[in-house]
């Protein structure tokens, strides 16, 4: 038998609830559940060999990055079968250029990209579908900005579920919308914002009895915790000085939080990372309200930014988030579209691609080291949450065919022609970004 249970995490409540029931907020206050744990006494060292030792083996739980931490997540009934796509395992590799410009500072990247469906959302997918599964339920809906979408399409099809969901209309790039056509989910664009879409959904899930799979689902965070094990086990178990998120509905940061506290309580590690979330400048309720003090959620309503994936104005998880930067001594940063920008190409540079949201992160730690809330020299690891090509739109709108940018050429196909276009092209100086 597993030792899980859901508890809320209101202070004024924190009562247990039924565990037959997979609700998706708390039945006597309504506020946000998480899965605790009674969990066993392990001893630290011995649980680090067989973790290590399990990625030689050949064995499906044992290859993905995610059950292979499974000590860390045992709210699996035996027997259930495991919906995974090999998840996880992602590189952690370090930085030359973005480091320096942003700093300068040891920065690493734990690039999220890398995963079956290209973003972090599938460390949690394979544990909430998991979670469905041996429920049996049969079908799983979300409201999107594109990329819980798409991993949640290929879980359910792996599972033979079927996937239902919400995305706001226009507003998420075509490849992620693809990805969800691909694997078969029914697709509904409504609203303008993921915000409408997200509430709209919720309202009818109870009506048509829909299993939610969107962050507030407590067995999400329970996948996207395993980040912090493989981390750290990258990095030899030592922690670095700072974890840095983007944040959109902010789930990611609780799953960091809250993976980092229990390796703390189980004796894996003794000094925690500060947890810091980078938001864009037109959709950063969390930061305002952490900079006024407020103990409500300030949303913004019109959220606006180009990197789509965190265009949110009412983040679901502010309140789990909050409880992060409490418990690291962590912050809270906001940064502008040009300096996103600035940001992902420098990483380029560095022959490191992501989507925009996930460049938010070294944009955020340059504005911090700037304004002497991050050290010099320190020690950092970025999560880059997206992969490159999940938003190939962005990338065109800001490479341009134009002639100024020195890049892209379009040249009549004659020798003549191409000779005079790259003697112009290779000797005028590429514009220093
Ligand atoms: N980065 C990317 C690439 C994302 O897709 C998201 C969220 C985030 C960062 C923010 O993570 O919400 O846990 O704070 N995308 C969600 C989605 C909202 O629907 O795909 P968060």
């Amino acid at each position: 038998m597993s030792s899980a249970y859901l508890q809320c995490i209101e202070e004024t409540c924190r009562r247990r609830q039924d565990s037959r029931k997979d609700a998706h907020s708390c039945a006597f206050c309504g506020g946000l559940l998480e899965v605790k744990y009674d969990f066993d006494q392990f001893d630290p060292e011995q649980l680090r060999h067989a973790w290590h030792q399990r990625r030689l083996s050949g064995e499906p739980i044992d290859r993905s990055g995610v059950w292979r931490f499974r000590e860390l997540i045992p709210f699996v009934e035996p027997g259930a079968r495991i919906v995974s796509l090999s998840e996880g395992s992602t590189p952690l590799v370090g930085t030359r250029r973005a480091g320096w410009w942003a700093g300068p500072v040891h920065l690493t990247i734990k690039h999220q990209g890398n995963n079956p469906t290209g973003s972090f959302k599938d460390l949690g997918m394979t544990a909430c579908i998991t979670r469905a599964d041996s429920r049996g339920i049969r079908m799983v809906a979300c409201a999107s900005t594109g990329n819980t979408s798409s991993s949640m399409a290929a879980y359910a099809a792996r599972a033979g579920i079927k996937a239902l969901l919400f995305v706001p209309y226009r507003q998420i790039s075509s490849a992620k919308l693809a990805q969800a056509l691909d694997f078969g989910a029914l697709v509904v664009e409504v609203g303008d914002t993921f915000d409408e879409a997200f509430r709209l959904l919720r309202e009818i899930a109870p009506e048509l009895g829909l299993y939610l799979v969107n962050s507030i689902n407590p067995f999400r965070i329970e996948g996207q915790k395993t980040i912090v094990a493989e981390m750290l086990e990258q990095r030899a178990w030592r922690p670095p000085d700072y974890i840095v998120v983007p944040g959109g509905n902010l789930g990611n940061a609780s799953a960091v939080g809250k993976g980092l506290w229990e390796l703390k309580d189980l004796g894996f590690i003794e000094k925690v990372p500060q947890v810091v979330v980078v938001q864009a400048a037109g959709a950063n309720p969390f930061y305002q309200t952490l900079r006024a003090g407020s103990s409500e959620l300030m949303p913004v309503e019109h959220p606006s930014t180009e990197a789509t994936a965190i265009r949110i104005g009412h983040p679901a998880n502010w309140k789990k988030a909050r409880r992060v930067l409490d418990w690291t001594g962590g912050f809270c940063e906001s940064v502008t579209d040009a300096e996103i920008f600035e940001a992902k190409t420098v990483l380029a540079e560095d022959g490191v691609g992501c989507e925009p949201a996930s460049a938010a992160t070294v944009a955020g730690v340059r504005k911090l080291v700037r304004a002497g809330k991050i050290e010099r020299h320190a020690d950092l690891v970025c999560v880059l949450t997206g992969n490159q090509l999940k938003d190939t739109e962005y990338i065109m709108r800001h490479r341009s065919e134009d002639q100024e940018s020195h890049q892209r050429l379009r040249v009549e196909p004659d020798l003549d022609s191409l000779r005079r276009a790259l003697e112009r092209a290779l000797t005028s100086p590429v514009e220093s970004r």
